[in-house]
């Protein structure tokens, strides 16, 4: 029994680990829905910062190889935090940023260097969002290289976004844990 369990976890693992920077339907940019642009507005100055996740280097001593900062405006923060729900079109942007480390006098730090790319996410419960294969599972998805805003290159969002983020299903397929301003 604990055998079994071990050889589907190691399964998983080498999955996830093989969608992990890699945009498995090798899409050629193409421009998404207006829906699901990395939005206009200055989202890091005027929406809230849920939270980061520092994704560490292969060799974990050498600091983080990535950090991830996650966005969302402070009117669908408050609609969640008074529902339990995210409004259809509340979006959620994901930072991946590049890193620095360095030894600081706090200690090893790593930081955000270059901007590596963005992943966008929008409410979309009742899938009214047009988004063809980029929609589904209750959200649009796409992620944009660099610097982008509006040329994606999601294909099918079940191959490039939905595997990764099934073990989330029981929280709206969100990583909640890493947002303290959710917590109740
Ligand atoms: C390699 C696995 C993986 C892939 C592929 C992936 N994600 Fe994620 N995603 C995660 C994990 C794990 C988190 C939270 C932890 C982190 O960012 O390190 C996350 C967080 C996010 C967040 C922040 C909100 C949340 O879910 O907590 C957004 C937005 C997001 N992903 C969008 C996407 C989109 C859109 C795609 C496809 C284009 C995608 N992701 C593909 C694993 C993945």
């Amino acid at each position: 029994m604990l055998k079994s369990f071990v050889v589907i976890s190691a399964a998983t693992l080498t999955l996830l680990a093989a969608t992990a920077f890699a945009q498995v339907t090798k899409t050629a940019p193409l421009d998404v829905e207006p829906v699901l642009r990395v939005p206009s507005e200055d989202y890091r100055k005027n929406w809230v910062q849920l939270g980061t996740f520092s994704v560490l280097a292969d060799k974990p001593a050498d600091g983080a190889k990535e950090l991830h900062q996650v966005y969302m405006s402070r009117q669908n923060l408050e609609a969640y935090l008074n529902t339990g729900t995210f409004p259809d079109g509340a979006v959620i942007v994901k930072d991946v940023w590049n890193t620095k480390t360095d030894v600081l006098t706090t200690g090893t730090a790593s930081f955000a260097g270059e901007l590596s790319g963005r992943f966008v996410m929008v409410k979309d419960a009742g899938g009214k969002l047009g988004a063809g294969p980029r929609s589904g599972d209750g959200w649009g998805w796409a992620f944009f290289k660099g610097d982008e805003r509006k040329r994606t290159i999601t294909g099918d969002y079940k191959v490039d976004c939905l595997t990764c983020h099934e073990p989330a299903r029981k929280t709206d397929l969100l990583f909640l844990q890493g947002y303290p301003v959710l917590r109740k």
